[in-house]
């Protein structure tokens, strides 16, 4: 198998007004394609900055990143964020959707920010009868339940068939229900596009549904 996702020594120190704030105190790894890792931490420990760097959301203070052969380190702005659309879907504990778009406005969206201006209502209607949404394509956010949203949500990070999905609390706001479905559905994803998913939680069932756990603690892998 080869590697998908390696972080070299990732530092990470917020600099607020004169005070500087540690996050990430050297972290390395390494996930394989097609691996589901869960990330799992006290409240702190640095879980959201880690993901956010391996994302390209955020530069690192120190160390180096690289993302399907790609080193995010090395690049522009310009170039990192080319890179985040082509191979990384996000999924957040809020869920961010666009609140005066439908369920299949919101995909239709990421297709045009992510997708290379891709318009693919086939691949469209097949996530979304994958995430049992299909009766909820028009369905505006404030028209679904909680857990409609999340799916949504999942659906939109993924339907660009990115390499890497990265999920920070994605059940965070659901009840067992729901997340007990939403995991079901990163499972299944995971297993038919081989999507690589590395996904922050707190909710130990949810860890054990991944092939692997990453513990953090005070901004180190334990
Ligand atoms: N934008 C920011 N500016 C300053 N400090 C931050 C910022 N984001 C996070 N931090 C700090 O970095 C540390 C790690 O935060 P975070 O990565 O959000 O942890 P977790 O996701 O594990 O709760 C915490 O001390 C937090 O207060
Ligand atoms: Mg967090």
């Amino acid at each position: 198998m080869a590697t998908i996702v390696k972080a070299d020594n990732l530092e990470k120190v917020y600099r607020i007004g004169k005070v500087d704030v540690p996050a990430l105190r050297g972290v390395s790894l390494a996930v394989q394609e097609g691996e589901f890792v869960a990330v799992m931490g006290p409240s702190g420990c640095g879980k959201s900055t880690m993901l956010h760097l391996l994302g390209g959301l955020l530069t690192p203070t120190k160390g180096r990143i690289l993302v399907d052969g790609e080193n995010l380190t090395a690049v522009s702005d310009a170039k990192r964020t080319d890179i985040r659309r082509r191979k990384i879907g996000f999924v957040f504990q809020r869920f961010n959707l666009f609140p005066t778009l439908t369920a299949e406005g919101n995909l239709r969206l990421a297709e045009r920010i992510h997708g290379n201006g891709a318009d693919d209502p086939d691949r469209r209607h097949e996530i979304l009868r994958m995430l049992h949404l299909e009766d909820k394509m028009h369905h505006k956010p404030l028209e679904l339940s909680g857990g409609e949203q999340q799916r949504v949500a999942l659906a939109r990070a993924v339907v660009n068939r990115p390499a890497i999905v990265l999920a920070d609390e994605p059940t965070g706001n659901l009840d067992s229900e729901n997340s007990e479905l939403v995991l079901k559905m990163f499972r299944e994803l995971n297993d038919r596009f081989n999507q690589t998913i590395i996904m922050i939680t707190h909710n130990p069932e949810a860890a054990a549904a991944c092939q692997r756990i990453i513990q953090m603690r005070d901004g180190h892998i334990v």
